[in-house]
């Protein structure tokens, strides 16, 4: 095992090149799994976060470590990179830390009601010793906007969300044309913190509306991800149980990237979307914002050409909310004509990388029909 960079510990950067192939993914078995065990089943010396299942506990030392800027083994002993259950031993800075969660916990408590208005990242931001004295430069200085939670003025871009997901379609060749595509396989490469940053072989099985099958061939095994259009699922080594059941803000987030494969159906996933215009990187986005009533919202940030460059999702842990970037470049193939509503689908190359405190996908195949 081994646990990411120090700064952004579980961070996945991923490229996916591939050819269309239309073959069927076999149904999922929804609804038979049992219920997810909870982190103090699984884990040995649980005694604050408990009451949470696996994968929402790994999302939340994945957020510690962003929070506070530390790698995996800065808190547990040196060798628990060996195995699971050395991370069951304790060490000074995972008691400070214990202390800290209650810390945390009971200013929300007594003073916001309870909602996760502070959390670690709040005095923390990257760094293990939160500065105390304020920092002029920083107080005369244009602020710096972050655009992954920029806040959305209803109709602040002046278009509409329709306006914005009819230019989407088209730019991707058309309704009609996406309405052909119903299911592909793909294959390509993957490079990401799991495969210490190596290209390594990657396929990708979906189906319409919203089923995903992802095959990463890592150096040491397999990594498969599956979402069946109801229940996800990833069997890993580097994770902590053989078959690690997604919940919550994982399970969601799963069916927003399966239903990304097939864009026409993104709209119809939320039941309000917002517009809204900012920037990435000095270039002019719109961004849309869908929301779900008691869930986290859905950024979506589309390019002047029309197409999407940007998705951040976000969810939920008991110590704050974890968002998870993916972004995307596109670019011609020779194949792609001048006029984008000629253009058949499939005839783009995609390119996605990803970024964020959970592991997560690139996406979209490059086809050549
Ligand atoms: C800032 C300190 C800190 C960092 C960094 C950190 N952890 Fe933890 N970890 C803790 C604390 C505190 C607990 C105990 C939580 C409790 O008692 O509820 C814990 C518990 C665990 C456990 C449960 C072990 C057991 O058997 O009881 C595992 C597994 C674990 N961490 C894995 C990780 C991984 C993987 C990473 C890197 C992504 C990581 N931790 C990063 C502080 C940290
Ligand atoms: C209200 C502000 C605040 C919040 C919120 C907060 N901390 Fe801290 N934390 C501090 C301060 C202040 C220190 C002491 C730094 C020093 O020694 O200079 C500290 C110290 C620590 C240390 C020990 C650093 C060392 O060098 O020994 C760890 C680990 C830590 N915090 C983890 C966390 C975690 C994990 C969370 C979220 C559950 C968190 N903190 C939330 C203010 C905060």
């Amino acid at each position: 095992m081994k646990f990411g960079s120090r700064r952004i510990v579980l961070v996945v950067m991923g490229t996916v090149v591939a050819c269309m192939l239309a073959v069927a993914l076999a149904s999922g078995q929804a609804g038979q799994e049992p219920r997810p065990q909870m982190a103090e089943n699984v884990f040995k010396n649980v005694q604050v976060l408990k009451g949470i299942p696996v994968d929402e506990f790994m999302d939340t030392m994945g957020m510690i470590s962003a929070a506070v800027g530390l790698n995996c083994l800065d808190c547990h002993t040196g060798d628990s990179d060996k195995s699971w259950d050395r991370f069951a031993a304790d060490t000074t800075m995972k008691q400070t830390s214990r202390k800290m969660l209650l810390m945390v916990n009971a200013l929300n408590k007594d003073n916001f009601a309870g909602v996760r208005s502070v959390t670690c990242w709040t005095c923390h931001r990257g760094d293990l010793r939160p500065t105390v004295v304020p920092n002029l430069s920083v107080q005369y200085s244009p602020p710096a906007e972050d655009v992954n939670t920029v806040e959305i003025r209803p109709g602040g871009g002046g278009r509409s969300p329709d306006e914005i997901f009819n230019k989407y379609i088209q730019a991707l060749g058309g309704a009609q044309q996406l309405a052909r595509l119903t299911s592909y396989a793909a294959k390509g490469t993957y490079t990401g913190f799991d495969t210490h940053h190596t290209k390594v072989p990657v396929e990708i099985f979906a189906k319409a509306p919203a089923q995903r099958t992802i095959i990463t061939h890592a150096a040491f095994a397999d990594r498969v991800a599956a979402y069946d259009g109801r229940s996800g699922w990833v069997a890993a080594v580097e994770k902590p149980l053989p078959l690690l059941p997604l919940t919550g803000g994982n399970l969601e987030g799963a069916k927003i990237e399966a239903t990304l494969s097939f864009p026409a159906g993104i709209k119809q996933a939320f039941s309000q979307w917002r517009a809204d215009s900012t920037s990435i990187d000095d270039k002019d986005v719109t961004v849309l914002q869908g929301t779900n009533p008691r869930q986290p919202p859905l950024n979506l940030y589309f390019d002047q050409s029309g197409l999407l460059v940007r998705m951040v999702r976000f969810a939920d842990t008991p110590i704050g909310r974890v968002p998870t970037q993916i972004d995307y470049s596109w670019q011609s193939t020779p194949r792609g004509s001048a006029d984008r509503r000629q253009r058949k689908p499939g005839t783009r190359k995609k390119e996605g990388t990803t970024k964020g405190t959970v592991g997560a996908v690139y996406d979209r195949p490059r086809c050549h029909n």
